[in-house]
């Protein structure tokens, strides 16, 4: 079993202190094998703070995968933001845009979808959809396959019409041809599954979509902060969904989803 770990939206600058360290305290206990931050790590894109978030990264009790959102561009600064838009990110946090975790059963890819000209629903380029290919297509089923992203394939109306990132058939039609079981993803602040079959008539397999609400912001959007915890055991997922009471992370939300041939269905948790 891989223990699997999704946090999103840290946005440190308006993060709430007593619920990073809650969070920490919570990672200590359920031991993970990897934790996936789907970006906006920052508020505003400032120096101190990627230098804060990269401190709380640090003291994770696992390695992380980390991509960027659209608040870790510097769009405050529009020469900053066109010539260099991820460098504070890339200097303070992580310089790789497109990470990788391996593990014997799973694999797990960092796609940065944050663009400097499409800044709110993000970009996904045919550079990026080679290279999901080169590293995922020559696996076979054997191999559970998740993509890290901060905007999400599908769009969604649950704070409002939000779209799904542009090119998201072409990337959708690449995921299906892959084999890809998850994508992770976060930038609406409210906890989400969906699949991405639903959405794109080309896609023929089950590709399980799971949001995270904002795990750290103040800026929760009527639910309290929250994160992911996966346990992957093909052909088998337990989603559990822990969010802040006051005090602590409690279980806020479990379920079971059982893939059976190409197709998620949800099970009893
Ligand atoms: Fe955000
Ligand atoms: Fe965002």
């Amino acid at each position: 079993m891989t223990r699997l770990v999704h946090v999103s939206d840290l946005h440190f600058g308006r993060h709430d202190p007593a619920v990073a360290d809650a969070l920490l305290r919570d990672l200590e206990r359920l031991r993970p094998d990897v934790v996936a931050i789907s970006g906006d790590l920052t508020q505003r894109a400032r120096t101190a703070q990627f230098l804060a978030a990269r401190a709380w990264i640090d003291r994770l009790p696992c390695p992380a995968l980390v991509v960027p959102g659209n608040h870790d561009l510097a769009t405050a600064d529009l020469f900053r933001r066109f010539v260099r838009p991820l460098a504070r990110y890339r200097a303070h946090v992580q310089d790789d845009l497109s990470p990788v975790h391996r593990a014997a059963d799973l694999v797990m890819l960092g796609l940065t979808t944050v663009r400097r000209t499409r800044w709110i629903e993000g970009r996904v380029g045919d550079d990026q959809i080679r290279w999901i290919e080169d590293q995922l297509c020559a696996l076979g089923d054997g191999v559970f396959k998740v993509i890290v992203s901060h905007h999400s394939l599908v769009p969604t109306n649950l704070i409002g019409l939000r779209p799904a990132v542009r090119r998201a058939a072409r990337t959708a039609d690449t995921l299906d041809a892959c084999g890809v079981d998850l994508l992770l993803a976060g930038h609406l602040h409210v906890h989400h599954v969906d699949d991405v079959r639903e959405h794109f008539g080309t896609v023929r397999r089950s590709i399980l979509v799971v949001q995270s609400g904002t795990s750290l912001s103040v800026r929760r959007r009527g639910e309290a902060n929250s994160y992911n915890v996966l346990d992957v055991r093909p052909p088998e997922l337990l989603l559990e969904v822990r969010g802040f009471d006051g005090g602590a992370f409690t279980r806020h939300r479990a379920a079971r989803y059982a893939k059976v041939g190409d197709r998620w269905r949800s099970a009893a948790a």
